[in-house]
Protein backbone atom coordinates (compact mmCIF):
# COMPACT_ATOMS: atom_id res chain seq x y z
CA UNK A 1 0.00 0.00 0.00
CA UNK A 2 1.47 3.23 -0.68
CA UNK A 3 2.49 5.49 2.13
CA UNK A 4 2.59 8.63 0.12
CA UNK A 5 -0.90 10.78 -0.51
CA UNK A 6 -1.86 13.53 -2.29
CA UNK A 7 -5.02 13.92 -0.07
CA UNK A 8 -5.48 12.66 4.12
CA UNK A 9 -8.34 12.64 5.70
CA UNK A 10 -8.91 12.34 9.56
CA UNK A 11 -11.83 11.37 10.56
CA UNK A 12 -14.45 9.21 8.85
CA UNK A 13 -17.68 10.81 9.68
CA UNK A 14 -19.98 12.30 7.15
CA UNK A 15 -17.73 15.30 6.21
CA UNK A 16 -14.34 12.79 6.35
CA UNK A 17 -15.34 9.79 4.68
CA UNK A 18 -17.85 12.18 1.49
CA UNK A 19 -14.66 14.32 1.51
CA UNK A 20 -12.33 11.22 0.65
CA UNK A 21 -14.28 9.81 -2.10
CA UNK A 22 -14.93 12.99 -4.07
CA UNK A 23 -10.85 13.62 -3.89
CA UNK A 24 -10.29 9.79 -4.80
CA UNK A 25 -12.88 10.25 -7.31
CA UNK A 26 -11.25 13.38 -8.69
CA UNK A 27 -7.93 11.35 -9.20
CA UNK A 28 -6.12 12.24 -6.13
CA UNK A 29 -4.53 9.11 -4.36
CA UNK A 30 -6.40 9.53 -0.98
CA UNK A 31 -6.14 8.13 2.20
CA UNK A 32 -8.54 7.83 5.53
CA UNK A 33 -8.04 7.47 8.82
CA UNK A 34 -10.44 6.62 11.74
CA UNK A 35 -10.72 5.42 15.07
CA UNK A 36 -13.68 4.04 15.78
CA UNK A 37 -13.96 0.69 16.49
CA UNK A 38 -17.01 -1.88 17.03
CA UNK A 39 -16.86 -3.72 20.34
CA UNK A 40 -15.37 -6.46 18.45
CA UNK A 41 -12.79 -4.08 17.58
CA UNK A 42 -12.93 -3.72 14.22
CA UNK A 43 -13.53 -0.47 12.27
CA UNK A 44 -16.61 1.40 12.32
CA UNK A 45 -16.26 4.16 10.11
CA UNK A 46 -19.18 6.77 10.01
CA UNK A 47 -18.15 8.89 12.93
CA UNK A 48 -20.91 9.79 15.48
CA UNK A 49 -23.62 10.29 12.85
CA UNK A 50 -23.28 6.43 11.75
CA UNK A 51 -22.49 5.17 15.24
CA UNK A 52 -24.24 7.33 18.15
CA UNK A 53 -25.98 10.05 16.18
CA UNK A 54 -28.46 10.60 12.62
CA UNK A 55 -28.47 6.46 11.70
CA UNK A 56 -29.35 5.00 15.40
CA UNK A 57 -31.43 7.85 16.73
CA UNK A 58 -33.52 7.78 13.41
CA UNK A 59 -33.82 3.89 13.64
CA UNK A 60 -35.30 4.30 17.55
CA UNK A 61 -37.44 7.12 16.28
CA UNK A 62 -39.19 4.50 13.88
CA UNK A 63 -39.15 1.55 16.02
CA UNK A 64 -40.79 3.66 18.92
CA UNK A 65 -43.21 5.69 16.45
CA UNK A 66 -44.77 2.12 15.31
CA UNK A 67 -44.65 0.89 19.03
CA UNK A 68 -46.61 4.21 19.55
CA UNK A 69 -49.02 3.88 16.53
CA UNK A 70 -49.56 0.13 17.33
CA UNK A 71 -50.64 0.97 21.02
CA UNK A 72 -53.09 3.92 19.77
CA UNK A 73 -52.80 5.55 16.58
CA UNK A 74 -53.99 2.44 14.59
CA UNK A 75 -56.96 1.99 16.63
CA UNK A 76 -58.93 4.97 14.62
CA UNK A 77 -57.86 2.95 11.26
CA UNK A 78 -60.30 0.02 12.68
CA UNK A 79 -57.32 -1.39 13.39
CA UNK A 80 -57.47 -3.56 16.79
CA UNK A 81 -53.36 -4.70 17.94
CA UNK A 82 -53.68 -7.39 21.20
CA UNK A 83 -51.52 -8.19 22.75
CA UNK A 84 -49.27 -5.70 21.88
CA UNK A 85 -45.28 -6.47 24.07
CA UNK A 86 -42.06 -4.19 23.73
CA UNK A 87 -39.21 -6.48 23.01
CA UNK A 88 -36.67 -4.31 23.76
CA UNK A 89 -33.79 -5.91 22.85
CA UNK A 90 -34.74 -6.94 19.39
CA UNK A 91 -35.37 -3.30 18.50
CA UNK A 92 -32.06 -2.23 20.17
CA UNK A 93 -30.44 -4.95 17.93
CA UNK A 94 -32.19 -3.91 15.20
CA UNK A 95 -30.82 -0.49 15.56
CA UNK A 96 -27.31 -1.85 15.97
CA UNK A 97 -27.80 -4.15 12.60
CA UNK A 98 -28.64 -0.46 10.97
CA UNK A 99 -25.96 0.73 12.33
CA UNK A 100 -23.59 -1.63 10.92
CA UNK A 101 -25.16 -1.77 7.68
CA UNK A 102 -24.20 1.31 7.41
CA UNK A 103 -20.19 0.91 8.76
CA UNK A 104 -20.11 -1.73 5.91
CA UNK A 105 -21.37 0.55 3.56
CA UNK A 106 -18.32 2.88 3.78
CA UNK A 107 -15.92 0.39 4.24
CA UNK A 108 -17.70 -1.37 0.67
CA UNK A 109 -17.27 2.54 -1.25
CA UNK A 110 -13.72 3.39 0.10
CA UNK A 111 -12.91 0.21 -1.73
CA UNK A 112 -15.29 0.95 -4.81
CA UNK A 113 -13.48 4.35 -4.88
CA UNK A 114 -9.63 3.24 -4.00
CA UNK A 115 -9.30 4.98 -0.91
CA UNK A 116 -7.14 3.23 1.19
CA UNK A 117 -8.32 3.12 4.55
CA UNK A 118 -6.04 3.35 7.92
CA UNK A 119 -7.80 2.07 11.18
CA UNK A 120 -6.55 3.87 14.10
CA UNK A 121 -5.40 7.74 15.61
CA UNK A 122 -4.55 9.91 13.55
CA UNK A 123 -1.68 12.64 14.42
CA UNK A 124 0.54 14.88 13.27
CA UNK A 125 3.51 14.87 13.19
CA UNK A 126 5.59 17.65 11.48
CA UNK A 127 5.50 19.51 8.06
CA UNK A 128 8.57 19.18 5.39
CA UNK A 129 8.99 20.59 2.28
CA UNK A 130 5.06 20.97 1.37
CA UNK A 131 4.34 17.58 2.82
CA UNK A 132 2.74 16.95 6.46
CA UNK A 133 3.75 13.29 7.85
CA UNK A 134 0.93 11.81 10.10
CA UNK A 135 1.01 8.99 12.58
CA UNK A 136 -1.67 6.55 11.99
CA UNK A 137 -1.95 4.60 15.84
CA UNK A 138 -3.90 1.53 16.72
CA UNK A 139 -5.18 -1.10 14.92
CA UNK A 140 -3.00 0.12 11.50
CA UNK A 141 0.51 1.57 13.15
CA UNK A 142 1.98 3.72 10.12
CA UNK A 143 3.48 7.04 9.04
CA UNK A 144 2.09 8.44 6.13
CA UNK A 145 2.37 11.64 4.31
CA UNK A 146 -0.15 13.83 2.24
CA UNK A 147 0.52 17.06 0.22
CA UNK A 148 -3.29 18.17 1.62
CA UNK A 149 -4.61 17.37 4.82
CA UNK A 150 -8.44 17.23 5.52
CA UNK A 151 -9.53 17.31 9.25
CA UNK A 152 -12.64 15.89 9.92
CA UNK A 153 -12.65 15.08 13.43
CA UNK A 154 -15.99 15.80 14.66
CA UNK A 155 -17.32 16.80 18.33
CA UNK A 156 -17.95 15.33 21.58
CA UNK A 157 -21.02 15.57 24.03
CA UNK A 158 -20.31 18.45 26.35
CA UNK A 159 -20.71 17.48 30.37
CA UNK A 160 -22.09 19.49 32.96
CA UNK A 161 -19.27 20.86 34.99
CA UNK A 162 -18.04 17.90 37.52
CA UNK A 163 -20.68 15.69 36.16
CA UNK A 164 -19.09 12.89 33.81
CA UNK A 165 -20.93 10.23 32.07
CA UNK A 166 -20.89 7.16 33.28
CA UNK A 167 -23.28 5.93 30.67
CA UNK A 168 -25.34 4.18 33.06
CA UNK A 169 -26.69 6.32 34.95
CA UNK A 170 -25.60 9.79 33.43
CA UNK A 171 -26.21 9.25 29.59
CA UNK A 172 -24.66 11.10 26.68
CA UNK A 173 -26.33 10.44 23.36
CA UNK A 174 -23.92 6.90 23.43
CA UNK A 175 -25.70 5.82 26.65
CA UNK A 176 -29.54 7.27 25.76
CA UNK A 177 -28.99 5.12 22.50
CA UNK A 178 -28.76 1.48 24.46
CA UNK A 179 -30.73 2.09 27.35
CA UNK A 180 -31.52 -1.92 28.50
CA UNK A 181 -34.60 -1.25 30.06
CA UNK A 182 -37.48 1.17 29.49
CA UNK A 183 -37.05 3.74 32.96
CA UNK A 184 -39.56 4.61 34.56
CA UNK A 185 -38.29 8.18 35.15
CA UNK A 186 -36.06 9.75 32.54
CA UNK A 187 -35.02 13.19 33.18
CA UNK A 188 -32.79 15.28 30.18
CA UNK A 189 -31.16 18.50 30.78
CA UNK A 190 -31.39 20.64 27.40
CA UNK A 191 -34.73 20.65 25.24
CA UNK A 192 -32.30 20.91 22.25
CA UNK A 193 -32.53 18.68 19.75
CA UNK A 194 -31.10 15.31 21.36
CA UNK A 195 -33.59 16.04 24.28
CA UNK A 196 -36.26 15.93 22.27
CA UNK A 197 -35.60 13.26 19.62
CA UNK A 198 -34.49 10.83 22.45
CA UNK A 199 -36.98 12.27 25.00
CA UNK A 200 -39.43 11.16 22.22
CA UNK A 201 -38.20 7.47 21.71
CA UNK A 202 -38.39 6.60 25.73
CA UNK A 203 -41.58 8.46 26.32
CA UNK A 204 -43.02 6.64 23.32
CA UNK A 205 -41.59 3.12 24.81
CA UNK A 206 -43.22 4.02 28.21
CA UNK A 207 -41.03 6.61 29.94
CA UNK A 208 -42.25 9.11 32.07
CA UNK A 209 -40.21 11.62 30.56
CA UNK A 210 -39.18 15.32 31.92
CA UNK A 211 -37.06 18.10 30.23
CA UNK A 212 -35.58 20.61 31.94
CA UNK A 213 -33.93 23.69 29.92
CA UNK A 214 -31.88 26.70 31.12
CA UNK A 215 -33.35 28.98 28.15
CA UNK A 216 -36.89 30.88 29.03
CA UNK A 217 -38.07 30.12 25.12
CA UNK A 218 -38.80 26.87 23.84
CA UNK A 219 -36.64 26.17 21.01
CA UNK A 220 -35.29 29.48 20.41
CA UNK A 221 -33.70 28.54 17.01
CA UNK A 222 -37.15 27.72 15.13
CA UNK A 223 -39.66 29.95 13.73
CA UNK A 224 -41.68 31.09 17.26
CA UNK A 225 -44.82 30.18 15.57
CA UNK A 226 -43.79 26.83 14.91
CA UNK A 227 -41.88 26.43 18.27
CA UNK A 228 -45.38 27.24 20.37
CA UNK A 229 -47.46 24.55 18.03
CA UNK A 230 -44.53 22.04 19.60
CA UNK A 231 -44.48 22.89 22.84
CA UNK A 232 -48.07 22.55 22.57
CA UNK A 233 -48.18 19.28 20.66
CA UNK A 234 -45.25 17.47 22.75
CA UNK A 235 -46.63 18.28 26.03
CA UNK A 236 -50.04 17.36 24.52
CA UNK A 237 -47.91 13.87 24.10
CA UNK A 238 -46.89 13.58 27.44
CA UNK A 239 -43.04 15.01 27.61
CA UNK A 240 -43.20 17.49 30.48
CA UNK A 241 -40.65 20.30 29.86
CA UNK A 242 -39.73 22.65 32.10
CA UNK A 243 -38.27 25.72 30.80
CA UNK A 244 -36.06 28.37 32.41
CA UNK A 245 -34.42 26.17 34.94
CA UNK A 246 -31.18 26.58 37.23
CA UNK A 247 -29.39 23.00 37.28
CA UNK A 248 -27.78 23.02 40.58
CA UNK A 249 -26.40 19.63 42.15
CA UNK A 250 -26.39 16.13 40.15
CA UNK A 251 -26.03 13.23 42.61
CA UNK A 252 -25.65 9.61 40.70
CA UNK A 253 -26.53 6.89 43.42
CA UNK A 254 -26.59 3.65 43.43
CA UNK A 255 -29.82 2.86 41.07
CA UNK A 256 -30.95 6.47 40.55
CA UNK A 257 -29.57 10.39 40.08
CA UNK A 258 -30.82 12.98 41.97
CA UNK A 259 -30.99 16.48 39.99
CA UNK A 260 -31.56 19.68 42.46
CA UNK A 261 -32.60 22.53 39.93
CA UNK A 262 -34.13 26.36 40.40
CA UNK A 263 -37.55 26.44 38.69
CA UNK A 264 -38.21 29.88 35.95
CA UNK A 265 -39.88 30.97 39.35
CA UNK A 266 -36.89 30.84 41.61
CA UNK A 267 -38.59 27.78 43.93
CA UNK A 268 -35.49 24.95 44.79
CA UNK A 269 -36.85 21.83 43.01
CA UNK A 270 -35.71 18.19 43.38
CA UNK A 271 -36.54 15.00 40.99
CA UNK A 272 -34.92 11.68 41.11
CA UNK A 273 -34.69 9.70 38.17
CA UNK A 274 -33.74 6.45 37.16
CA UNK A 275 -31.71 7.53 34.32
CA UNK A 276 -30.37 11.57 33.61
CA UNK A 277 -29.62 12.36 29.57
CA UNK A 278 -27.10 15.36 29.29
CA UNK A 279 -27.74 16.74 26.13
CA UNK A 280 -26.69 20.49 26.06
CA UNK A 281 -24.75 20.90 22.96
CA UNK A 282 -21.44 19.50 21.73
CA UNK A 283 -18.05 20.25 21.82
CA UNK A 284 -15.06 20.24 18.48
CA UNK A 285 -12.95 17.24 19.21
CA UNK A 286 -9.23 18.11 18.32
CA UNK A 287 -8.19 15.45 20.83
CA UNK A 288 -5.35 12.97 20.05
CA UNK A 289 -4.84 15.68 16.89
CA UNK A 290 -1.59 16.93 17.94
CA UNK A 291 -2.21 20.19 16.14
CA UNK A 292 0.44 21.69 18.06
CA UNK A 293 3.08 19.99 16.06
CA UNK A 294 2.29 21.74 13.08
CA UNK A 295 0.36 24.72 14.55
CA UNK A 296 -2.43 24.34 13.26
CA UNK A 297 -4.39 26.98 15.26
CA UNK A 298 -7.76 26.65 16.80
CA UNK A 299 -9.93 29.25 17.77
CA UNK A 300 -11.04 30.65 21.61
CA UNK A 301 -13.92 27.70 21.68
CA UNK A 302 -11.85 24.86 20.57
CA UNK A 303 -12.65 25.00 17.10
CA UNK A 304 -10.05 24.38 14.21
CA UNK A 305 -10.36 27.70 13.06
CA UNK A 306 -11.00 28.07 9.21
CA UNK A 307 -12.50 31.16 6.66
CA UNK A 308 -15.21 30.46 4.60
CA UNK A 309 -13.77 27.92 2.69
CA UNK A 310 -12.82 25.41 5.10
CA UNK A 311 -8.93 26.35 4.50
CA UNK A 312 -6.84 26.45 8.44
CA UNK A 313 -4.08 28.44 9.28
CA UNK A 314 -2.02 26.43 7.37
CA UNK A 315 -1.01 25.68 3.65
CA UNK A 316 -2.83 23.05 2.70
CA UNK A 317 -5.11 21.95 5.51
CA UNK A 318 -8.78 22.06 5.92
CA UNK A 319 -10.97 21.10 8.28
CA UNK A 320 -14.75 20.38 7.91
CA UNK A 321 -17.97 19.43 9.26
CA UNK A 322 -18.21 19.74 13.09
CA UNK A 323 -15.11 20.70 14.10
CA UNK A 324 -15.17 23.99 12.60
CA UNK A 325 -17.41 26.91 12.84
CA UNK A 326 -21.07 26.33 11.44
CA UNK A 327 -24.26 23.89 12.65
CA UNK A 328 -23.13 20.83 14.08
CA UNK A 329 -25.25 18.70 10.89
CA UNK A 330 -24.01 15.61 8.96
CA UNK A 331 -24.84 16.84 5.65
CA UNK A 332 -23.87 20.34 6.49
CA UNK A 333 -20.16 17.80 7.05
CA UNK A 334 -20.92 16.40 3.60
CA UNK A 335 -21.22 19.24 1.63
CA UNK A 336 -18.05 21.23 3.02
CA UNK A 337 -15.67 17.93 2.41
CA UNK A 338 -16.83 17.97 -1.30
CA UNK A 339 -16.47 21.71 -1.87
CA UNK A 340 -12.99 21.40 -0.06
CA UNK A 341 -11.73 17.78 -2.12
CA UNK A 342 -12.85 20.64 -4.90
CA UNK A 343 -11.17 23.30 -4.25
CA UNK A 344 -8.05 20.96 -3.64
CA UNK A 345 -8.42 19.63 -7.47
CA UNK A 346 -8.86 23.64 -8.33
CA UNK A 347 -12.37 23.70 -8.50
CA UNK A 348 -15.00 25.67 -7.38
CA UNK A 349 -16.43 24.08 -3.80
CA UNK A 350 -20.08 25.64 -3.47
CA UNK A 351 -21.83 25.43 0.07
CA UNK A 352 -24.72 27.95 0.36
CA UNK A 353 -24.55 28.33 4.12
CA UNK A 354 -28.39 30.24 3.89
CA UNK A 355 -29.30 27.07 2.64
CA UNK A 356 -28.37 24.53 4.96
CA UNK A 357 -32.11 22.73 6.11
CA UNK A 358 -32.79 21.92 9.96
CA UNK A 359 -34.91 18.88 10.72
CA UNK A 360 -35.85 17.61 14.38
CA UNK A 361 -37.39 14.11 13.66
CA UNK A 362 -39.96 13.94 16.40
CA UNK A 363 -43.11 13.60 15.54
CA UNK A 364 -44.43 15.72 14.00
CA UNK A 365 -41.01 16.09 12.64
CA UNK A 366 -39.76 20.18 12.45
CA UNK A 367 -37.85 21.59 9.36
CA UNK A 368 -36.45 24.55 8.67
CA UNK A 369 -34.85 26.15 6.00
CA UNK A 370 -33.57 30.18 5.62
CA UNK A 371 -35.08 32.68 7.93
CA UNK A 372 -37.46 33.17 10.40
CA UNK A 373 -39.94 35.76 11.47
CA UNK A 374 -38.19 36.63 14.09
CA UNK A 375 -34.94 37.07 12.74
CA UNK A 376 -36.34 38.83 9.68
CA UNK A 377 -38.39 41.65 12.64
CA UNK A 378 -35.15 42.06 14.23
CA UNK A 379 -33.18 42.82 10.54
CA UNK A 380 -36.09 45.18 9.75
CA UNK A 381 -36.70 43.24 6.49
CA UNK A 382 -40.12 44.08 5.21
CA UNK A 383 -42.02 40.18 4.60
CA UNK A 384 -44.68 38.72 3.93
CA UNK A 385 -45.99 35.65 5.53
CA UNK A 386 -48.57 32.60 4.52
CA UNK A 387 -49.56 29.83 6.64
CA UNK A 388 -51.12 26.68 5.57
CA UNK A 389 -52.53 24.03 8.10
CA UNK A 390 -52.17 20.16 7.60
CA UNK A 391 -55.33 19.94 9.14
CA UNK A 392 -56.75 21.54 5.69
CA UNK A 393 -54.54 18.54 3.75
CA UNK A 394 -56.61 15.86 2.13
CA UNK A 395 -53.64 13.38 2.48
CA UNK A 396 -52.93 14.18 5.88
CA UNK A 397 -56.66 14.26 6.92
CA UNK A 398 -56.01 10.34 4.76
CA UNK A 399 -53.04 9.67 6.79
CA UNK A 400 -54.40 10.61 9.90
CA UNK A 401 -51.78 12.97 10.28
CA UNK A 402 -53.08 16.47 10.63
CA UNK A 403 -51.07 17.85 13.08
CA UNK A 404 -48.95 21.28 12.19
CA UNK A 405 -48.36 23.80 9.42
CA UNK A 406 -46.17 24.93 6.11
CA UNK A 407 -45.25 28.62 6.68
CA UNK A 408 -43.81 30.63 3.96
CA UNK A 409 -42.06 33.90 4.66
CA UNK A 410 -40.95 35.67 1.22
CA UNK A 411 -39.69 39.20 0.31
CA UNK A 412 -42.35 42.47 0.50
CA UNK A 413 -41.57 43.42 -2.48
CA UNK A 414 -39.34 41.02 -4.65
CA UNK A 415 -41.45 37.88 -3.56
CA UNK A 416 -38.38 35.68 -2.86
CA UNK A 417 -38.36 33.14 -0.58
CA UNK A 418 -36.84 34.01 2.40
CA UNK A 419 -37.64 31.41 4.85
CA UNK A 420 -39.61 27.76 4.80
CA UNK A 421 -40.48 26.50 8.45
CA UNK A 422 -42.78 23.29 8.57
CA UNK A 423 -44.14 21.53 11.46
CA UNK A 424 -45.34 18.01 10.23
CA UNK A 425 -45.87 14.60 8.83
CA UNK A 426 -42.51 13.71 6.93
CA UNK A 427 -41.58 17.77 7.06
CA UNK A 428 -37.68 16.46 6.76
CA UNK A 429 -38.44 15.20 3.16
CA UNK A 430 -41.35 18.04 2.64
CA UNK A 431 -38.30 20.70 3.54
CA UNK A 432 -36.62 19.77 0.12
CA UNK A 433 -38.67 21.75 -2.40
CA UNK A 434 -38.07 24.91 -0.11
CA UNK A 435 -34.98 24.10 -0.09
CA UNK A 436 -34.52 23.51 -4.43
CA UNK A 437 -36.45 27.19 -4.53
CA UNK A 438 -34.13 29.08 -2.08
CA UNK A 439 -31.27 27.92 -3.93
CA UNK A 440 -32.54 29.00 -6.98
CA UNK A 441 -33.78 32.24 -5.51
CA UNK A 442 -37.40 31.33 -6.26
CA UNK A 443 -40.24 33.68 -5.56
CA UNK A 444 -43.58 32.29 -2.96
CA UNK A 445 -45.37 33.08 -6.60
CA UNK A 446 -42.99 30.48 -8.17
CA UNK A 447 -44.06 27.16 -5.72
CA UNK A 448 -47.62 28.67 -6.39
CA UNK A 449 -47.78 27.93 -10.01
CA UNK A 450 -45.68 24.62 -9.74
CA UNK A 451 -48.10 21.41 -10.07
CA UNK A 452 -47.88 19.61 -7.38
CA UNK A 453 -49.66 16.29 -7.20
CA UNK A 454 -53.01 15.55 -5.63
CA UNK A 455 -53.45 13.91 -2.77
CA UNK A 456 -50.02 14.48 -1.29
CA UNK A 457 -48.69 16.52 1.57
CA UNK A 458 -46.58 18.63 -0.81
CA UNK A 459 -50.03 20.69 -1.55
CA UNK A 460 -49.47 22.30 1.52
CA UNK A 461 -46.76 23.74 0.49
CA UNK A 462 -48.04 25.14 -2.65
CA UNK A 463 -51.08 26.35 -0.31
CA UNK A 464 -48.82 27.89 1.68
CA UNK A 465 -46.75 29.85 -0.96
CA UNK A 466 -49.79 30.97 -2.35
CA UNK A 467 -51.94 32.21 1.09
CA UNK A 468 -48.49 34.78 1.15
CA UNK A 469 -50.71 36.61 -1.62
CA UNK A 470 -53.64 35.95 0.42
CA UNK A 471 -54.81 33.13 -2.20
CA UNK A 472 -54.67 29.88 -0.85
CA UNK A 473 -57.77 27.24 -2.07
CA UNK A 474 -58.32 25.34 0.33
CA UNK A 475 -58.34 26.93 3.67
P1 LIG B 1 -18.12 12.97 13.20
O1 LIG B 1 -19.30 12.31 12.66
O2 LIG B 1 -18.06 13.22 14.66
O3 LIG B 1 -16.88 12.04 12.80
C1 LIG B 1 -15.58 12.29 13.22
C2 LIG B 1 -14.81 10.98 13.12
O4 LIG B 1 -13.43 11.26 13.31
C3 LIG B 1 -15.18 9.94 14.18
O5 LIG B 1 -15.33 8.69 13.58
C4 LIG B 1 -13.97 9.93 15.12
O6 LIG B 1 -13.73 8.67 15.71
C5 LIG B 1 -12.86 10.27 14.15
N1 LIG B 1 -11.67 10.88 14.76
C6 LIG B 1 -11.61 11.95 15.57
N2 LIG B 1 -10.32 12.25 15.85
C7 LIG B 1 -9.58 11.35 15.19
C8 LIG B 1 -8.19 11.14 15.05
N3 LIG B 1 -7.29 11.95 15.62
N4 LIG B 1 -7.78 10.10 14.29
C9 LIG B 1 -8.66 9.27 13.68
N5 LIG B 1 -9.98 9.42 13.76
C10 LIG B 1 -10.43 10.46 14.50
N6 LIG B 1 -27.06 15.56 12.08
C11 LIG B 1 -27.93 15.58 11.06
O7 LIG B 1 -27.68 16.25 10.06
N7 LIG B 1 -29.09 14.88 11.11
C12 LIG B 1 -29.43 14.12 12.18
O8 LIG B 1 -30.49 13.50 12.20
C13 LIG B 1 -28.53 14.09 13.27
N8 LIG B 1 -28.83 13.37 14.36
C14 LIG B 1 -27.93 13.33 15.39
C15 LIG B 1 -28.29 12.61 16.52
C16 LIG B 1 -27.43 12.57 17.60
C17 LIG B 1 -27.81 11.76 18.82
C18 LIG B 1 -26.18 13.25 17.53
C19 LIG B 1 -25.21 13.18 18.67
C20 LIG B 1 -25.84 13.98 16.41
C21 LIG B 1 -26.72 14.03 15.33
N9 LIG B 1 -26.44 14.78 14.20
C22 LIG B 1 -27.33 14.83 13.17
C23 LIG B 1 -25.18 15.53 14.07
C24 LIG B 1 -24.18 14.74 13.23
O9 LIG B 1 -23.96 13.47 13.83
C25 LIG B 1 -22.88 15.49 13.10
O10 LIG B 1 -23.11 16.79 12.64
C26 LIG B 1 -21.94 14.78 12.13
O11 LIG B 1 -21.66 13.48 12.57
C27 LIG B 1 -20.64 15.55 11.97
O12 LIG B 1 -19.82 14.89 11.06
P2 LIG B 1 -18.25 15.02 11.12
O13 LIG B 1 -17.73 14.21 9.97
O14 LIG B 1 -17.85 16.43 11.22
O15 LIG B 1 -17.80 14.35 12.51
P1 LIG C 1 -28.67 21.66 21.22
O1 LIG C 1 -27.77 22.80 21.04
O2 LIG C 1 -29.62 21.30 20.14
O3 LIG C 1 -29.55 21.85 22.54
C1 LIG C 1 -28.97 22.02 23.77
C2 LIG C 1 -30.00 22.61 24.70
O4 LIG C 1 -29.51 22.53 26.02
C3 LIG C 1 -30.28 24.08 24.42
O5 LIG C 1 -31.66 24.29 24.36
C4 LIG C 1 -29.63 24.80 25.58
O6 LIG C 1 -30.27 26.01 25.91
C5 LIG C 1 -29.76 23.77 26.67
N1 LIG C 1 -28.78 23.90 27.75
C6 LIG C 1 -27.48 24.23 27.65
N2 LIG C 1 -26.91 24.22 28.87
C7 LIG C 1 -27.88 23.89 29.76
C8 LIG C 1 -27.91 23.72 31.16
N3 LIG C 1 -26.82 23.88 31.91
N4 LIG C 1 -29.07 23.38 31.74
C9 LIG C 1 -30.19 23.19 31.00
N5 LIG C 1 -30.23 23.36 29.66
C10 LIG C 1 -29.08 23.69 29.04
O7 LIG C 1 -27.71 20.41 21.58
P2 LIG C 1 -27.96 18.86 21.64
O8 LIG C 1 -29.41 18.54 21.74
O9 LIG C 1 -27.03 18.36 22.66
O10 LIG C 1 -27.48 18.39 20.23
C11 LIG C 1 -26.17 18.71 19.79
C12 LIG C 1 -26.15 18.97 18.34
O11 LIG C 1 -26.23 17.74 17.63
C13 LIG C 1 -27.33 19.78 17.81
O12 LIG C 1 -27.15 21.15 17.99
C14 LIG C 1 -27.30 19.42 16.37
O13 LIG C 1 -26.33 20.19 15.73
C15 LIG C 1 -26.87 17.97 16.40
N6 LIG C 1 -28.05 17.10 16.29
C16 LIG C 1 -28.82 17.19 15.17
C17 LIG C 1 -29.93 16.41 15.03
C18 LIG C 1 -30.75 16.57 13.80
O14 LIG C 1 -30.29 17.19 12.86
N7 LIG C 1 -31.97 16.04 13.78
C19 LIG C 1 -30.35 15.45 16.06
C20 LIG C 1 -29.51 15.49 17.23
C21 LIG C 1 -28.39 16.27 17.30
Amino acid sequence: MAKNFDVVVIGAGPGGYVAAIRAAQLGFSTACIDEWKTEKGTPAPGGTCTNVGCIPSKALLQSSEHFEHAGHGFAEHGIDVQGLKLDLGRMLGRKDTVVKQNNEGILYLFKKNKVSFFHGRGSFVKAEGGTYEIKVAGASEETITAKHVIVATGSNPRQLPNVPFDEKLVLSNTGALAIGDVPKKLGVIGAGVIGLEMGSVWRRLGADVTVLEALPAFLGAVDEQIAKEAFKLFTKQGLSISLGVKIGTITPGKNDVTVEYTDDKGNAQKAVFDKLIVSIGRVPNTIGLNAEAVGLQLDERGFVAVDGDCKTSLPNVWAVGDVVRGPMLAHKAEEEGVAVAERIAGQHGHVNFNTIPWVIYTSPEIAWVGKTEQQLKAEGVAYKAGTFPFLANGRARALGDTSGMVKFLADAKSDEILGVHIIGPVASELISEAVVAMEFRASAEDIARICHAHPSLSEATKEAALAVDKRSLNF
